[in-house]
């Protein structure tokens, strides 16, 4: 049946779907996440935070639809840095997620000295989670919310319905209005985020002091009149939203900050409702406003797709505020550079940084393992164990983790703690042939 994009079945059943796929949705890489929950947003965004104390007083955080809980934890320990004292609730409106999170053992030892708890929350039902000034956090999550769609071709007009029960999808687009939150705009397709104009209306209605709503999303890409509304499809489904459309849509309640550059890649937009901030003003056009993750990404590409040399990676880690994936991802490489005395005690204490910021959870590539043989390779031996033991906690006992950090105790000469951890690969795999010649050396 043909309804509206808005009302469609596609958005109600989000919950649902992610109630249903649970942490797999991020560990299996169903769902993007690394944009969104980076130690380098978290360290942008802690700046903003703390502008927004200082105009208004202290702040309660609610990361609405936290998803791994991964960004409320980098948040955690860069306000702490600044000295804000600020109390983070995760919500998610999958109660699932929120079972999951809770468990995670660093937001468990965050949540036991009060620093952040959990609550479950429907960004478009809100509950008053706190009184006073509270900051939102909103990523990836205006995207996952109702969207319409909207037509113009020269003077006609139309709105966008859809049948989602037959593949590939049908679509109808009829005469309707030209939505004013797109005045001025020319011919094309366009989503209008609906659902998050009415999410931000609820929480200004629900939440009694002021407001900071901090969105990092996709943004829109630009669609002919005789294109289809672009929609990915990820198990959810999700919209790159029109922040210029969403200013629109909740102005003069919400004043929209917006970046320098517009993206449709990633943008990081603040809203403000209730409250004058200047020092919030200065920390947007200091820092917020200025893209730094979309372009951190960006230059990560272009890193991939050609050979850097070892200054240029480690000029980039400098840029990373400590992010122990993106490390992970470039460690083969830096294992296969010569690098000179300096340079090797540079990485060196990238590693450990990210080792320190490195948030457990189960995913495709075992970033502790990577880091750990990374430093083992430069001789940093007693940070390749540290490494190595949160590999096994995080991945399980893997033959080759075990045997790594066997060999890491024997060079440290710590044959006993060797031989233990021998013991457990060999528990494991009974006939290891590089672990039993280990223990016949050490016999011998
Ligand atoms: C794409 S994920 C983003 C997760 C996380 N913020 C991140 O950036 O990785 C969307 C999250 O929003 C949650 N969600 C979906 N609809 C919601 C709603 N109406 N209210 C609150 N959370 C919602 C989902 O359960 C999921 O955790």
């Amino acid at each position: 049946m043909l309804t509206r994009l808005a009302e469609s079945e596609l958005w109600t059943r989000q919950k649902a779907v992610y109630e249903a796929l649970g942490m797999r949705a991020w560990s299996d890489g169903v769902v993007p996440w690394r944009a969104t929950t980076c130690p380098l947003l978290a360290d942008v965004e802690a700046g903003l935070v703390a502008a927004f104390a200082e105009d208004v007083g202290p702040v309660t955080l609610v990361d609405v639809g936290a998803g791994t809980g991964r960004l409320a934890f980098h948040l955690a320990r860069a306000l702490a840095a600044r000295d804000v004292p600020a109390h983070i609730i995760l919500t998610d409106v999958a109660p699932s997620n929120l079972e999951a999170l809770a468990r995670q053992p660093q937001l468990a030892q965050l949540a036991a000295t009060n620093r952040v708890s959990f609550a479950t929350f429907d960004a478009l039902a809100p509950t008053r989670l706190a009184r006073g000034p509270v900051v939102l956090l909103a990523h990836y999550l205006f995207d996952t919310l109702p969207h319409a769609a909207h037509r113009r071709r020269g003077d006609e007009t139309f709105e966008g319905l859809v049948d989602v029960a037959v593949e590939p999808w049908r679509w109808s687009f009829e005469p309707a209005p030209f939505p004013t939150c797109l005045r001025g705009r020319g011919d094309g397709t366009f989503l209008v985020p609906v659902g998050a104009a009415r999410a931000l209306e609820a929480w200004r209605s629900r939440f009694d002091g002021p407001l900071l709503v901090l969105a990092a999303d996709k943004g829109v890409e630009p669609r002919s009149a005789d294109e289809l509304p672009l929609l990915a499809r990820h198990g959810s489904t999700s919209a790159g939203v029109d922040f210029e459309a969403l200013a629109a849509l909740v102005e003069p309640t919400y004043r929209a900050l917006a970046p320098q550059q517009p993206s449709h890649v990633f943008a990081l937009f603040a809203f403000v409702s209730g409250a004058t901030t200047p020092s919030l003003e200065q920390a947007w056009r200091a820092r917020g406003s200025r893209g730094e993750v979309l372009s951190l990404l960006e230059a990560f590409e272009r890193l991939l797709g050609s050979e850097p040399d070892v200054s240029t990676l480690l000029a980039f880690l400098e840029r990373t505020a400590g992010d122990p994936d993106l490390l992970a991802q470039l460690a083969g490489r830096l294992r296969a550079a010569t690098l000179d005395e300096a340079q090797a005690r540079t990485l060196v204490r990238h590693l450990a940084t990210a080792g320190d910021r490195h948030f457990v959870f189960p995913q495709q590539l075992d970033v502790p393992f990577e880091l750990a043989i990374t430093a083992h390779h430069l001789g940093a031996l007693e940070l390749a164990c540290a490494l190595y033991t949160l590999s096994l906690r995080e991945s399980g006992a893997h033959p080759s983790t075990l045997l790594n950090l066997a060999l890491a105790h024997e060079a440290l000469g710590r044959r006993a703690q060797a031989k233990e951890v021998i013991e457990v690969l060999l528990a494991h795999t009974p006939d290891h042939p590089r672990a039993l010649a280990l223990l016949e050396q050490w016999a011998g």
